[in-house]
């Protein structure tokens, strides 16, 4: 039995939680909220994010970061904009050379680091490993088979999270492309959103497969400017996440689509449904896509959608009139 403390009590986080503490370790999930905390505490299970899904009194669910002192692992569970804060927040409490997994998806805003980065940054001799693909919480709530890739530059230290979290329903690869693997969490999130967008508008099945399609491959063009490996895309936490985060009502990022696509504000879109991080990564993507000089034609329609008031009807338009091309010329790499 290993020692592990959670931080971030959203739905991801307590499914994880939920999910380890089924192998019999021991479990801390961490908030900064107390009404959060109380209210998991009080009906056990974690009522407006992860309905259904018992949150046992064996789970250890408090506000107070110490939970993380003396773990064996670690494992964020925070969206982009609380990463680095709760990463100082928890410094004070844990060994130099901790395991931490991040299991969150995105880009920072303004410095563009990925998440592991940040870790890394607050903590240089931390083992941080990244954890991403296909995985609603909802479903890892409830057992669903599910299958991630833990990466790491040291791939012992993915072997680690392997050995301390895989189980029958949660099967666990190792992968050393760290880019690779974070970026394709982060950057499928916008292909999730103007997917949503095309169901809002009722396109067809044809033109979200093909919006998948070359969403990928803007995807993999960014990651690999970046250093990541092409393969790596085509894998689970590239291809494998995109499929799911874009054909599922569980995915928050595709139901801010839709309602955007129905004629809903953006910025309501994104009030009613929550954390909706594809909106907060498609400027970041899209500055990173400037910044790079990489096309990302699907990422720019989708932060002019969310921020300039472009219409979505328009859009579609303008990227089915673009320059005629062969398909390998703004394939892959
Ligand atoms: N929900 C999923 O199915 C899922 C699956 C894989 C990855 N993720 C990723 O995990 C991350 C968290 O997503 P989520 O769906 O659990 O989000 P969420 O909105 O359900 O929960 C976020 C939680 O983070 C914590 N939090 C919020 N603000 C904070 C702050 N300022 N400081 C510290 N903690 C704060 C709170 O406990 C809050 O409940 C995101 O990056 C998301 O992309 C989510």
């Amino acid at each position: 039995m290993a020692k592990i403390a959670v931080l971030g009590a959203g739905g991801w986080g307590t499914a994880l939680a939920v999910m380890a503490n089924r192998m019999g370790h021991s479990v801390s999930l961490w908030s900064p909220f107390e009404a959060e905390v109380d209210s998991v505490r009080r009906h056990g299970q974690h009522v407006k994010l992860l309905p259904g899904i018992a949150v046992p009194p064996s789970i250890t669910v408090t506000t107070d970061i110490s939970c993380a002192a003396g773990v064996d692992l670690l494992i964020l569970a925070v969206p982009s904009f609380a990463i680095a804060q709760t990463v100082e927040k928890v410094k004070p409490y844990v060994s130099a050379n901790v395991l931490i997994a991040n299991a969150g998806k995105g880009i920072e805003e303004q410095t563009y680091r990925r998440f592991t980065q940040v870790v890394s940054d607050t903590l240089p001799e931390a083992a941080v490993v990244a954890l991403s693909g296909p995985s609603h919480a909802e479903e890892v709530g409830r057992g669903v088979p599910t299958l991630l890739v833990a990466a790491s530059y040291d791939l012992r230290q993915a072997v680690r999270v392997q050995e301390l979290l895989m189980n029958e329903t949660f099967r666990l690869y190792t992968s050393a492309d760290v880019i690779g693997v974070e970026l394709g969490g982060a950057l499928k999130n916008v292909i999730a959103l103007a997917a949503g967008i095309c169901d809002g508008l009722r396109m067809g099945d044809n033109t979200k497969a093909a919006l998948m399609t070359r969403g990928l491959a803007e995807i993999a063009r960014l990651g690999v400017s970046m250093g990541a490996d092409a393969t790596t895309f085509a894998g689970l936490s590239g291809m494998g996440d995109l499929i799911v985060t874009c054909g599922s009502m569980h995915s928050r990022n595709r139901r801010a689509g839709i309602l955007i696509g129905q004629g809903v504000s953006p910025k309501a879109a994104v009030e009613q449904v929550g954390t909706v991080e594809g909106y907060l990564a498609a400027e970041t993507a899209f500055r990173l896509s400037q910044h790079t000089g990489v096309e990302m034609p699907i990422t720019e329609t989708c932060y002019r959608i969310c921020y300039e008031n472009y219409s979505p009807r328009e859009a579609v338009a303008a990227l089915m009139t673009r320059p005629a091309c062969a398909e390998r010329d703004e394939g892959w790499l």
